[in-house]
């Protein structure tokens, strides 16, 4: 089996991983969601395709939904808006926010306000007395839950325990007058049939790295970085990306007469993405004996580079 494309043992891998923590995560989701009236989902702005779990639309039914692009501040803004306005228009209530500073984050108890006005409405409409809306946070592992749920509730926060008629247990955390948080999140696993997501989960430390051979978590890496943020490998690494994409281009148009330039540059192959791992490698001086470049040094290399935000902040995905 290559190294260089194919994701180590990862259906067997999974398969075993998987289940076990979904059932139990999902049974906790599913007894806590009869209890609150909105869900506030949790992404990492870096991948907000691949972190949103399309189950929650499922035991999500009936609530009303908030949508957190959080880590914005390690990812690109530009893409972030995009990312905002799409979901948007896909129903949801979005907000970007970086728990770790706050930014964005006391703002949320007005998008939980907006996103359920209905129910204040219908309850000032029946004259019952406004009481907290109930907000559970959800997300998958990393995707900075806790973080959130810290710097929402900050000092000021106080727990109200366990609630007439509410399955003993469960604590709410008052955040103000307008809301309380379930103070368990949601842990949702990420869904990862298609592998392209289980790489770009890993890469925001989602699930293990040991599921996944690392070289191949690099190469999507540089396709991605070679497309979409051409001068970062330049800048950080010295290796000029162009010169090797150049030599793939013939001339400007095949026999079909397709536009061979644009084709390559959106469409990185992988023996270009391992030519230009391989230099990384040299240039770090990620070597075994025999001045063998060591591959999956220099992989470690440039995922730890992601990471730290060496490389700046970028954003992996973008709506299809
Ligand atoms: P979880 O509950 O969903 O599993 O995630 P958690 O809050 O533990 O956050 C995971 C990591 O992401 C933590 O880093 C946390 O500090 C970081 N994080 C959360 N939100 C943000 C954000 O908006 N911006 C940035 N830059 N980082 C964020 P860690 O390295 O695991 O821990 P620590 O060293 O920060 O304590």
């Amino acid at each position: 089996m290559s190294k260089t494309d194919n994701v180590k043992g990862y259906e067997s891998k999974s398969i075993n991983w998987y289940p076990g923590h979904m059932a139990k995560a999902k049974r906790m989701m599913q007894e806590s969601i009869k209890l609150i009236d909105v869900v506030v989902e949790i992404l990492d702005a870096r991948i907000p395709l691949s972190s949103k779990n399309p189950d929650i639309d499922e035991l999500a039914k009936g609530k009303y939904r908030v949508l957190l692009l959080n880590k914005s501040d390690m990812a690109d803004d530009k893409k972030t808006a995009v990312w905002k306005k799409y979901y948007e228009d896909k129903g949801f209530f979005v907000s970007i926010v970086n728990s770790k500073t706050g930014a964005g984050v006391k703002s949320t108890t007005e998008v939980i306000q907006k996103a359920c006005r209905e129910k204040i409405e219908r309850d000032r409409k029946k004259g019952i007395l406004a009481r907290p809306l109930r907000a559970m946070i959800a997300g998958i592992p990393n995707s900075g839950k806790s973080t959130f749920i810290n710097s929402f509730a900050g000092k000021a926060c106080t727990k109200t325990g366990n609630k007439p008629g509410v399955t003993i247990g469960k604590q709410w955390i008052r955040i103000n007058k307008d809301v309380e948080l379930l103070d368990t999140p949601g842990i949702l696993w990420p869904k990862f049939e298609d592998p392209k997501t289980g790489l770009h989960i890993a890469f925001i430390g989602s699930i293990n790295d040991d599921i996944l051979y690392p070289e191949d978590m690099a190469l999507e890496l540089i396709k991605i970085l070679v497309k979409d943020y051409p001068g970062v490998i330049k800048e950080r690494y010295g290796v000029d990306v162009t010169a090797e994409i150049v030599p793939n281009v013939t001339n400007d148009s095949d026999a079909a007469g397709r536009d061979m330039t644009k084709e390559t540059v959106t469409n990185v192959s992988s023996e270009t993405a391992v030519k230009i791992l391989e230099m990384i490698g040299q240039k770090r001086g990620c070597l075994k004996k025999g001045a063998e470049i060591d591959l999956e040094k220099a992989s470690k290399l440039l995922i730890d580079d992601f990471r730290t935000q060496k490389l700046g902040r970028i954003t992996l995905e973008m709506p299809e």
